[in-house]
């Protein structure tokens, strides 16, 4: 298999020197590729796929998986890679819970600027969901091209936050674009971890749900549910700037009443100080530094900035990762606030596998918010969904501890992850390579 796979991996090289734009590098010890798409004019995405490792099984008889990460800016290449289901940690140590295991995994750092993904113009940064989506359909589009052992494998994205709100537009352009014969592709679902679908109903969930777990007061609760309600008014009046403002505000008043509970799981440390900045957008960039700057740590951001673009020989010089991240956030300040259950809707009416799953401690996309936006569905079977009792998951038979409990109706499952925070795989590495095997219909679970 070794000497095929390096058989194909020429043959690709031999493509690419006939004019894809995209680099092909493979390394020996691992089944693994790389390389760039140019997904518009000076945009420049970055790919990285891992081929499933498994001792019983052919990575042919594993599905493929894509994994988008949050931010937006936010690398999967770099944080889900190296901190949550990638083959090796931080330190470079094997992970036991890769989901390699499972599946093949493909890392794209998306939207354009994030990662190792770069622009040279400032106009090229995405925008919207659709940019965001058209791009990645580009760059699908070139990957099974290339890929072409990966055009029949049962391909499934998942996601975690806003990598969630990404997966769901890019799944319905996805699935237009295989009915209308532009790619070859063997779409089977998308999964929305932890997902930033309907931003207003976890914003207006935070109150109840830090009140309920002694996190806020009686006067904290009026403070954040006066605060929140002011996101809603905006975001019904349509003034999505507006309300990304009045979330940094909101995300503040938590802070303050809550000595800086920890966004991404309230029974983790606390967050850390916000750097002051003179910054002429102060509440955008507070914003960043919650949600993007804290994916990229010093000791993540010395991995791939040394030994692994050095391994990688494809990074231009200019390139640093993460450099272009801020911009990639700050470009999308429009779009933070929009919800997407309309097209969440869409993707269950055309019959597309949709999993939800969160983590039972995350704050910023707690499950409460989760549930509100599912109820607002208007796929006709929401109500056999919801009638559904719920099973208890273990992540062995041997286990007594409740790990997850799930539903799933038709099309549409849901998992909710027990002492798990916002990045499910890190908290429970266990059940969420369970929960992937589940959601690709692998039966040794
Ligand atoms: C794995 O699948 C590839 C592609 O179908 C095939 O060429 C190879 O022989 C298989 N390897 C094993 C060990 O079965
Ligand atoms: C495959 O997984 C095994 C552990 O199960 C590990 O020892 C080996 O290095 C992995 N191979 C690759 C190519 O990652
Ligand atoms: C992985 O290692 C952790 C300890 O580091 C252990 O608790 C867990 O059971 C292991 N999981 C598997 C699947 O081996
Ligand atoms: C970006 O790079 C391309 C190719 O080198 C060049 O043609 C273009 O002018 C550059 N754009 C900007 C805004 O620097
Ligand atoms: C989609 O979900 C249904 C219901 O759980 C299942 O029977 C089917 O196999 C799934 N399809 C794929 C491609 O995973």
């Amino acid at each position: 298999m070794e000497l095929l796979l390096r058989q194909h991996v020429i043959l690709l090289l031999f493509l690419l020197t006939l004019g894809s734009g995209a680099v092909i590098k493979q390394s020996k010890e691992q089944k693994e590729a790389w390389g760039y798409v140019t997904v518009r004019s000076n945009a420049h995405m970055f790919w990285w796929l891992y081929y499933a490792n498994n001792s019983a099984k052919n990575f042919t008889e594993l599905p493929l998986i894509m994994w988008l990460q949050g931010g937006p800016g936010a690398s999967g290449c770099g944080f889900g890679n190296f901190e949550e289901i990638g083959p090796l940690d931080v330190e470079l140590k094997p992970r036991n819970t890769t989901w390699l295991q499972a599946a093949s995994v493909l890392f794209v750092d998306n939207p354009v600027g994030t990662g190792f993904s770069y622009t040279n113009d400032s106009n090229a940064f995405a925008k919207d969901l659709s940019t965001v989506s058209s791009d990645m359909l580009v760059l699908l589009k070139e990957f099974f091209r290339l890929n072409k052992e990966f055009q029949t494998i049962p391909f499934y994205i998942f996601s975690e936050s806003y990598g969630g709100k990404m997966a769901a537009g890019i799944a319905l352009e996805l699935y237009k674009a295989i009915h209308d014969g532009s790619i070859e592709c063997n779409f089977a679902g998308a999964a929305l971890g932890d997902s930033w679908i309907s931003p207003v109903d976890s914003v207006l969930s935070w109150g109840p749900y830090l009140y309920s777990t002694s996190l806020l007061d009686d006067q904290g609760l009026v403070e954040v549910t006066a605060a929140a309600k002011k996101v809603m008014n905006a975001v019904n009046e349509g003034q999505y700037t507006l309300a990304t403002e009045l979330w940094s505000q909101t995300e503040e008043v938590i802070e303050q009443n809550t000595d800086n509970v920890n966004f991404y799981n309230i029974l983790a440390k606390k967050s850390p100080d916000l750097k002051a900045s003179k910054h002429e957008n102060i509440h955008l960039i507070k914003l960043y530094q919650r949600h993007v700057e804290r994916l990229h740590k010093d000791s993540l951001s010395d991995l791939m900035n040394g030994p692994i673009r050095k391994k990688l020989r494809v990074i231009p010089d200019s390139v640093t990762w993460g450099g272009q991240s801020e911009e990639v956030f700050l470009h999308m300040a429009k779009d933070f606030m929009k919800p997407v259950i309309h097209i969440v809707d869409a993707l269950l009416a055309a019959n597309v596998n949709v999993t939800v799953y969160n983590g039972q401690l995350d704050l910023i996309v707690d499950t409460m918010g989760q549930e509100a936006w599912v109820r607002k569905l208007k796929w006709p079977k929401l109500k056999q969904f919801s009638q559904q009792k719920w099973k208890a998951l273990y992540v062995s038979p041997e286990s007594s501890e409740t790990a997850a409990f799930h539903k799933s109706y038709e099309n549409l499952a849901f998992y909710w992850i027990l002492k798990a925070g916002h990045m499910v795989p890190s908290d429970q590495g266990d059940m969420a390579l369970k929960m992937v095997r589940m959601v690709t219909q692998q039966k040794h679970w």
